[in-house]
């Protein structure tokens, strides 16, 4: 148990014992303190109890104070040395050092130092930090990344890809069984135009294009683009290659295998440039279901659900309208007779629910397909393929943006090339290298070689990924190297910056970092910054609790930032290797406990740390 749930623990139970008529079943409110002078933790329980007790503030935050010091030693002898109170190290007189009402009505609290210190020294070793495994397991999908593989990744999909992974590794902490998904576009309209063009392009020798390099797949894609706009002839033939593919036939399904081979690999290379737990075991791809589209349609028709409307069949679901309220429909089947996104994604959850038994199903896309998601999930649930008690989530990110100049007037636009293309992660990240390095040669010319392009590859990482994860994912962010790459400020750099500190520490100290997690013999604390620190270190569980909620990894990087800047200061006003013995050695533990949080946080964002920098 965290100790944020331990005060609530203690303070729900002072409400009931006090206020018997609205006490039970009340949920006290604790949060940090903001200002660590008044305390570590907070409640404003007596603000929202007062209403409904018809009484002030004050008269509850007196009685509840009360009823926690009863049966605590804290009255009689206050700032009692704890350790040997013996019992349940949860509860109060194990607990608190302080109770104190503060303005009008919160309850502060103070936390021993007894009871930080051995919590400290209990997860010292412990690779969790910790956090304890949840006791409610549940299988989860999370479909991410995903990308439309006609194209090289962008942009638009590095936000699925970094925010779904984060998610995918948090869950997966927490004990979950995570089932990784990349429902990547490998079926759609998309690949018609491809497949037209390469019959046009290299007719029968397709080894040709084996062995030509990725972008030609670009140029052949841009090139049927536009010749899909200007020729109805060429449009025609696009349309019945899709039709050709989802038919089975021999030659285009041969052109298209060609078309996959080459940009899947490439796309895996991706990930594993940009540290992304997705590899080919996760490939679930729309033409992963082709054989089950005509089954979903029929069946959509075996209940009822649809109409043909033009010669396209619908369903149509209460509550769902254009902008001129007019009836929306979900199209399951084209007047052409193909199938789209929309039966794909319905055999998806077919899929998913029925044999792969998820429990959830949380799906990672830009904010735009919010409307698609939702009137999936309704007729889904009309079809009897997703119960009640499979929540189908869908989380949308907002765009990325970036600043430009226009006639001495700045605006927010979304983030292109100069020519207004798409950026390609591949570009990003070749980009951040250069940055990196010589970012890396400016603070230390003599790192160089393998040492020297590793540390780049893991800072651009860092920035990258910091950048998107730090605010939540529904929010617009804007894009700037110079910001993301900044060792100060709220970046994932600054975060590196503190750990690569501490690892230099122990460098000079002489002393190995595991092995006085080890043996951590006894930690004190002389400096209000050091408990400062210490309060941070050992709230890291609390991060966890309501993750499954809420799919926050923007907690983390704020956690994160505060325990960088906490450690910043005990840096400047507490000297470690020249101070007395015992508070070297306590100073060092401490430090080691910091690095592991660290440490552990990013790699739940997917960034790994960097000895030197
Ligand atoms: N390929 C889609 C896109 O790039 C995302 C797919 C997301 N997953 C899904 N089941 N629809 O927008």
């Amino acid at each position: 148990m965290s100790f944020i749930e331990s005060i609530r623990d203690i303070l729900n139970k002072a409400v009931a014992d006090s206020f018997p008529d609205s006490g039970p079943g009340f949920e006290c409110q604790v949060a940090p303190c903001q200002d660590k002078r008044f305390g570590d933790y907070q409640s404003n329980l007596a603000l929202q109890l007062a209403k409904r007790e018809k009484t002030s503030p004050r008269n509850v935050a007196e009685a509840v104070v009360e009823a926690v010091l009863k049966g605590t030693d804290l009255k009689s002898v206050p700032g009692l040395e704890g350790e040997n109170t013996g019992g349940d190290p949860f509860s109060a007189s194990a607990l608190v050092e302080t109770i104190e009402i503060a303005g009008p009505g919160f309850i502060n609290i103070r936390l021993k130092d007894t009871a930080l210190l051995s919590e400290l020294v209990r997860t010292l070793a412990d690779p969790r930090c910790g956090v304890e495994r949840t006791a409610h397991p549940q299988r989860i999908v999370v479909d991410y990344s995903s990308p439309n593989l006609a194209k090289d990744l962008h942009v638009g999909t590095m936000r699925s890809t970094v925010i779904g992974d984060s998610i995918a590794r948090v869950l997966e902490f927490l004990g979950h069984e995570v089932l990784r998904q990349n429902h990547y576009g490998d079926w759609g309209a998309n690949f018609g135009v491809l497949v037209a063009m390469i019959k046009q392009e290299y007719g029968s020798g397709l080894d040709e294009l084996k062995t030509a390099p990725l972008e030609t797949v670009e140029e052949l894609y841009a090139k049927g683009s536009r010749l899909k706009a200007d020729s109805r002839e060429f449009a025609a033939r696009a349309a019945a290659e899709v039709n050709g593919l989802q038919a089975g036939n021999a030659e285009s399904l041969a052109a298209w295998q060609v078309l996959m081979d080459k940009t899947l690999q490439a796309c895996h290379g991706l990930y594993r440039d940009f540290n992304v737990s997705l590899d080919a075991s996760h490939d679930c791809p729309e033409s992963f279901y082709r054989d089950d589209l005509p089954r979903v349609v029929s069946e959509l028709a075996e209940k009822n659900l649809l109409v043909n409307d033009n010669n396209a069949r619908c369903a149509y679901l209460d509550g769902f309208h254009n902008v001129d309220g007019d009836p929306l429909p979900v199209i399951v089947q084209k007047s052409d007779e193909g199938y789209n996104y929309s039966t794909t994604d319905l055999a998806g959850i077919r899929h998913r629910v029925g044999r792969l038994q998820a429990q959830q199903i949380i799906v990672v896309t830009d904010r735009g397909q919010e409307l698609h998601f939702r009137m999936l999930r309704a007729l889904a649930q009309k079809a009897g393929w997703l119960p009640d008690a499979v929540p189908l989530r869908h989380l949308g990110y907002g765009v990325i943006l970036q600043e430009v100049t226009e006639n001495g007037q700045t605006k927010k636009v979304r983030f292109r090339t100069r020519d207004g293309g798409t950026v390609k992660i591949r570009d990003l990240l070749a980009e951040g290298r250069r940055r990196s390095e010589r970012l890396t040669l400016e603070r230390n010319p003599d790192i160089s070689g393998d040492e020297l392009n590793g540390i780049a590859a893991k800072l651009t990482i860092a920035a990258l990924k910091y950048a998107d994860l730090k605010q939540r994912p529904e929010s617009d962010y804007t894009f700037n190297w110079d910001q993301m790459l900044a060792n100060q400020g709220n970046t994932g750099i600054y975060i590196l910056y503190c750990y690569v500190r501490i690892a230099s520490l122990f460098g000079k100290s002489g002393l190995d970092r595991d092995a006085l997690a080890q043996n951590p013999g006894s930690v004190t604390l002389s400096h209000e910054l050091e408990r400062e620190l210490l309060v941070q270190v050992v709230s890291f569980p609390e991060l966890f609790s309501g993750y499954e909620e809420e799919l926050t990894s923007h907690n983390i990087c704020s956690y994160l930032y505060e325990l960088a800047g906490c450690y910043s200061r005990f840096w400047k006003d507490c000297p470690i290797l020249t101070a007395p013995e015992q508070v070297k050695h306590s100073r060092l533990v401490l430090s080691r406990a910091v690095a592991a949080r660290l440490e552990l946080g990013l790699s739940l964002l997917g960034i790994e740390v960097v000895e030197r920098m």
